[in-house]
This record gives structure tokens, sequence and C-alpha cells, in this order.
């Protein structure tokens, strides 16, 4: 401790290493910034208490060309679609957390702010699936939307809108907004008794749809194909049905109609390995039937975490976990959250995950998790912050529209042709921060270009954030309750900073 203490001192004396090297973040400001970005990405009339300032209301004719209203819910990255599979994952995994961490988020005086950002989501959820055997799920047209570089308050591109039914069936879709009403109902049901019971009726009239109607939602392809089926999504459907009514015909459902496979990534289109840990949960609370669960839950473990044997995914020199170019940070979040969750269960219950001749511990588990976090937070080679508006040299040129566009830009005869030229073409850093935004993320080599137009490095994505809070949530717990104020830094001890890179 005393070595590593100097050490932090030494480096600290260098300010322009210490933003580096320091690995002890702000995680309550993360935190507090990754629930502000959200709000940054919600559609319809804004409530007077809304963060972004540059925000304003948008899309309040939606649902019109139908007769219905679908004013409200959440744009999914960059652009000005409302594409209902993503908006569903992001509010289950926000729900996720809400649920899993409670007392560190209320800790963090957030769950109020969490909380309405998952209404923000039900209510709108609640709009597109009040008819039966019907849901909304698309706004906007995805192709022309993505013509055009327009914010979303002064948008003129079509509001189409997409519905699966009876005969257009969308099992991935329809499944996934029952998990996220059902998820939902679980943490407002010590809030607001009523509201919560609504959610789980509808709820489960989805899942009958969803099941009864099976085939697959190929609505948002090219953007959100499902390529992992709809078997996930029953399942992850039925789980937080499970939980969330204890009704005995949703885990025989789990037992007799599903099947579940050990997979190494945890994303919209793909849920096993959330499925399994959450699963695993109620496994060791005493539901041995759910072994099965638990033990693919150990091989995604093992599928994941660098020292395994097992280890699957690429990781780059600089420590990130890489999937692909393109949001990739996504999958850090998600790994992150998944790995935190578990690290809490074992420790929990006391038990360890086995990998052939090696055995991790659930330290081994949330020091991966945390370590992953921190890179995004800065602790990287480029020594920079992923997370806009956070910690050193944070990127100032996210890929979205409303952030890149003045507040009181005249766009009234801005064609879409011009709006590139204009707003998106540019090397002008946005206008307007889209605070606690993360990113796409670097490519395999740790390459994080901070430009508008490149888009695989720079775009946002709820489902990034929303993954994010759990573990922020937890970390900011931690460093409040559990770390000593000085000496903390795991990190230091294992690499120093020079010339601003880590070696
Ligand atoms: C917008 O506001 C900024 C700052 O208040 C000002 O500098 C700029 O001239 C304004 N632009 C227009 C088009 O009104
Ligand atoms: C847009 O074009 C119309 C017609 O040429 C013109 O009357 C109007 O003033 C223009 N608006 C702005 C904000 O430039
Ligand atoms: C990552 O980006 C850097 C800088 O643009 C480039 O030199 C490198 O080849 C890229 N690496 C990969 C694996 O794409
Ligand atoms: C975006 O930046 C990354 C990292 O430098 C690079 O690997 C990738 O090729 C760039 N993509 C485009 C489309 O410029």
């Amino acid at each position: 401790m005393a070595e590593s203490c100097y050490l932090f001192i030494f480096l600290a004396l260098f300010s322009t290493f210490w933003l580096c090297v320091n690995s002890r973040f702000d995680y309550k400001d993360a935190l507090t910034k990754s629930i502000i970005f959200l709000e940054a990405q919600r559609s319809g009339k804004l409530p007077l208490d809304h963060r972004p300032p540059w925000r304003g209301d948008s899309a309040l004719d939606d649902g019109k060309e139908v007769g219905v209203d679908l004013v409200g819910g959440y744009y999914d990255s960059g652009d000005n679609v409302k594409f209902g599979f993503p908006m569903a994952f992001t509010v289950t995994t926000m729900a996720w957390a809400a649920y899993f961490y409670e007392h560190e988020i209320k800790d963090a005086g957030e769950l109020n702010n969490l909380l309405d950002g998952i209404r923000w989501g039900t209510d709108y959820f609640l709009k597109a699936s009040a008819q039966p055997n019907r849901l909304y799920v698309q706004v906007g047209d995805p192709k022309m939307d993505h013509e055009c570089w327009m914010k979303p308050e002064c948008m003129k591109t079509p509001r189409s809108v997409l519905e699966i039914n009876q005969n257009r069936p969308g099992t991935e879709i329809a499944a996934e907004t029952a998990a996220a009403l059902a998820a939902s109902s679980i943490v407002f049901r010590r809030v607001d008794h009523c509201y919560a019971e609504m959610l789980l009726r509808r709820a489960k009239m989805l899942f009958r749809f969803a099941d009864e109607h099976q085939g697959t939602f190929d609505g948002a392809c090219p953007y959100y194909c499902s390529y992992s089926g709809y078997n996930d999504e029953l399942l992850w459907g039925a789980a937080w049905l499970f939980i969330a009514t204890k009704d005995q015909l949703y885990l025989q459902y789990i037992n007799e109609e599903t099947t579940s496979a050990v997979v190494n990534e945890f994303s919209w289109d793909l849920k096993y390995a959330g499925v399994q840990v959450l699963l695993s949960q109620l496994y060791w609370e005493g539901l041995k039937e759910l072994h099965t669960f638990q033990q693919q839950a150990d091989a995604y473990i093992c599928a994941v975490h660098p020292d395994s044997p097992y280890r699957q995914p690429f990781i780059t020199p600089g420590g990130l976990i890489h999937f692909r170019d393109g949001a990739n940070s996504q999958y850090v979040t998600s790994t992150a959250f998944l790995f935190s969750v578990y690290s809490d269960l074992l420790a929990r219950h006391n038990v360890q995950v086995v990998c052939g001749a090696k055995t991790l511990t659930h330290t081994d588990l949330m020091r991966f998790a945390k370590k992953q976090m921190d890179y995004l937070l800065g602790h990287n080679p480029a020594c920079r912050s992923i997370m806009v508006g956070f910690g050193h040299n944070p990127p100032l040129h996210a890929h979205h529209r409303g952030a890149s566009i003045p507040v009181n830009a005249s766009t009234e005869n801005v064609t879409c042709g011009m709006s590139f030229a204009l707003w998106f073409n540019t090397d002008t850093p946005n206008p307007n921060e889209l605070t606690g935004a993360i990113l796409g993320g670097p490519n395999r080599t740790d390459a994080f270009v901070d430009s508008r137009t490149n888009s695989s490095c720079t775009e946002p994505g709820t489902y990034i954030n929303s993954l994010a809070i759990g573990v922020l949530a937890k970390l900011a717990y931690r460093a409040k309750h559990h770390e000593s104020r000085c000496c903390a830094c795991d990190q230091c001890h294992r690499k120093t900073c020079t010339s601003g890179k880590i070696s």
C-alpha cells in the first residue's frame, strides 16, 4: 500500500499524467451524466425539469398518420427515428439496473431520475400497445431520416409508422417490449402500485401475442436486424414475467418452451447471457431447477474474462473488450454490467467460477468490470474520456444531429442536402454538449477519432448508456463507502504514464 501511495503522489505531481493514471474517477458524476444523456434522447413534449437545455419539444404529431397518439419515447442514437426494438431493450436494462442496484442508485441520489427515465419509455409503450394484438414498433422513415442531418425539433422528414399484428408478427420486438414492461413493473411496484399493475397487465398481453403469433421482426432492417432469432427474447420476456408475477406458468415456459445457449456477448439482439445471469440469482435464492442457467452463466464468464483459458472476445492492447467496430462501447458496458451483477451474486452466495485450471473470484470479476468502465472514462492509451462532458479531453464531435446544430440556427430553408454541409461535414465542435453520452469508442488498436463523420467512433446509443448505469452506481457506492481515500488506485502500480501514454 505504502509503495503505491508514493507512486500515486509522485505521479500526481506531474499533473498532465495525473488525469490519465488516476483511475479513481468521480463515478457518481459519471452516473449522473449517463442518465442526463438519456434525457437528451427524449422525443415528444418535454417536462419542465428537463435537463439538457438545448433540447426542445419534437415529433408532437407522431402517430397522427394512423390516428393514434405515439408522442414520446426515445430516439436511439444520433438520428431521429424511434426504433421500438432497441428502445425496449434500453428500458429493460434501465429497469434491471434499478432492480438490482436500487440501493446504490438511491445512495447516489439518482433513483428518481432513473425512474423518470424508465417511465418516459413505459408511457410510450403503453400508447404503442393500447390495442390488442397490435404494437406500433417504429416512427420515422429510417432511410429518409438518415439522408438528412436535422435536429428533431425542426425535422421535416416523414414520420411513417410501422406496426406488428397478427398478420405481420414480430416476436423479438413484442417479447422485448413485454420484458421492458415486466421489468419496469417490478421497479414501480413500491412507488406507484397502480402504474406497476398496468404495466404488468400489458406485459402479459404482449408476451401472449409474441408467443401466439411467432415470426421474425425484420421491420428495422438494415438498422436493427435481428440476427439471433426470437427464442432468446421469448426466454428473456418469460424470465422477467416470472420474476414480476411468480406465476409458475412462466417458469414452466422457461423450462419447456425455450432453449438457451452459451454465448460471449450481451446486446439488444442477443440476450442469452443476460437471462443466464438474471436467472442465476433465482437459482441461488433456491430455485434449483434453474441450475442449467447458472452453469451457463459461469460458462459465459469463462468465455469472456481475460484470465480464463476459454476467453473468446478480442481485447485491445489497451485492455478494452472489442467485438466489432461501430458502437462497440455497447458491448463494453453490457459486459461490465453483467460482470458486476454476477460478481455481487458470487459474493452474496460465497461461490466462485471455475474455468478449467483457473478459478475466478467475485473480486476478479469486479476488477474486470471496473477496468472496462475506467477505459471508457479515460484510463486508456489515448488518455482521454469517451464520455462526452466527463473527465479528461472528452470528445467534442459526437455523431448526433441535435447536438451538432446550434439552438438558434435557422433551419427553415435548409434542404437535407445542405444540412450535411452546414452541420455534419465540419470540424466545428458540437455547439451543444451531449452530456454523458458514451460514444462508439476506439477500434481494435485503441485509436479513437473524435470526428463527427466517423460514426463508428463517435455515435452514441441509448443502450450503451442504459447498461452503464448499474455498474457506475456500484463503483460510486464502493468509492464512497469502502475504499480508503488514498492508495485506492489498484492500477497505479501496474501501469505508469510516460509522455501522456500508458506504458
Ligand atoms: C446564435 O446565438 C449565438 C450566441 O448567442 C450568436 O453568437 C449567433 O450569432 C446566433 N446565431 C443566429 C443565426 O442567430
Ligand atoms: C425562407 O425562404 C422564404 C422564401 O424565399 C423567405 O421568405 C424566408 O424569409 C426564408 N426564411 C429564412 C429564415 O431565411
Ligand atoms: C485504427 O485506427 C488507426 C488510426 O486511424 C489506424 O492506423 C489503424 O490501422 C486502425 N486499426 C484497425 C485494426 O482498424
Ligand atoms: C474511424 O476511426 C477509426 C479509428 O481511427 C478507424 O479505424 C476507422 O477506419 C475510421 N472509420 C472511418 C469510416 O473513417
